[in-house]
């Protein structure tokens, strides 16, 4: 069985939903804490070789995995020795880039990792969705998975009711291992009393590469885009597909309610910062 040694991080998408914030600063760099989002979904996939679908108004995520010789002078020349640490550390991941010249859609920004990905299967992480697991990162989960079984593994939890029509749902049936569900069929956001199921993809993937020549003959769907989950629904048909149900907090860092959640969460996380933090709630809630 193929490893997964290659991820894609689609990060080309409007994000009109945090308007105006995101006007001239992409919703992937939005800070929680001290870190932009995609800064974490990269540290925490554990893969060395990452492609950025990068659109337009992105530059800043390039800038930010790059090196900036002035500032790290800077903060040599004042003895900050552990900041300079943690920027020249940035700047060594080997991210490649690719412009998705158009927010087509989910699917289409995944067709544009073709030629990186090839003929293997590949992890793909959505730039404005965090998992908080500090033991075992979401995207080992689903690899762990994928290495037992094969396939396209799908990470998945359950959404309340009233939620499913923000998610890709799935149609599937209990195996026997525990978390782990074989899936017979998918709908991008159903309407609630049409919904299969309250299973919901979360923004992991692990894909077999036949997706490519299946998003080649996808017609827009759902909003007009071309829609991973139409394609996925396919590829379903034809080869296994799991949806594992990972174990962690998951946050939609690109909507304003998911995006003050992981800042409390990771902010609460953090030895430096928690205890003020966590006395500053406690009086504001009062
Ligand atoms: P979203 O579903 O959050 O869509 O994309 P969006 O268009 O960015 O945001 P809203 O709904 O207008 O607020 C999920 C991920 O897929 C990427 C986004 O950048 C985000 O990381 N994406 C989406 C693309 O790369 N290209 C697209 O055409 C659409």
């Amino acid at each position: 069985m193929k490893q997964i040694t290659k991820a894609v991080i689609p990060a080309a998408g409007l994000g009109t939903r945090f308007l105006p914030a995101i006007k001239a600063c992409p919703k992937e760099m939005l800070p929680i804490v001290d870190k932009p989002t995609i800064q974490y979904i990269i540290e925490d996939s554990g893969i060395k070789d990452i492609l950025i679908i990068s659109g337009h108004n992105k530059r800043s995520i390039e800038d930010h995995f790059d090196r900036n010789p002035e500032l790290e002078l800077n903060l040599e020349e004042h003895g900050k020795a552990d900041l300079l640490e943690q920027v020249k550390a940035i700047a060594d991941i080997n991210i490649h880039y690719i412009r998705q010249k158009e927010p087509k859609g989910l699917g289409h920004a995944i067709l544009c990792a073709k030629s990186f990905v090839g003929d293997e299967p590949f992890a793909v992480l959505l730039g404005d969705d965090v998992v908080y697991n500090d033991e075992n990162p979401c995207l080992k989960q689903l690899i762990d998975v994928y290495n037992t079984y094969g396939g396209s593994v799908l990470g998945c939890q359950t959404v309340p009711q009233e939620k499913v029509s923000s998610y890709g749902i799935v149609a599937s049936e209990a195996t026997a291992a525990e978390r782990i569900f074989k899936v017979n069929d998918m709908v991008e956001k159903p309407a609630v009393d049409e919904a299969p199921s309250r299973l919901a993809v979360l923004g992991r993937y692990v894909i077999t590469p036949e997706i490519f020549s299946i998003l080649e003959r996808t017609e827009p769907g759902r909003g007009g885009e071309i829609q991973l989950t139409d394609a996925l629904k396919v590829l379903a048909k034809q080869q296994n597909m799991y949806a594992y149900d990972f174990i962690g907090r998951r946050y939609d860092v690109g909507d304003k309610q998911g995006y003050l959640e992981a800042t409390v969460e990771y902010a609460l996380r953090r030895e430096d910062l928690k205890d003020n933090f966590l006395e500053y709630l406690k009086k504001v809630v009062k």
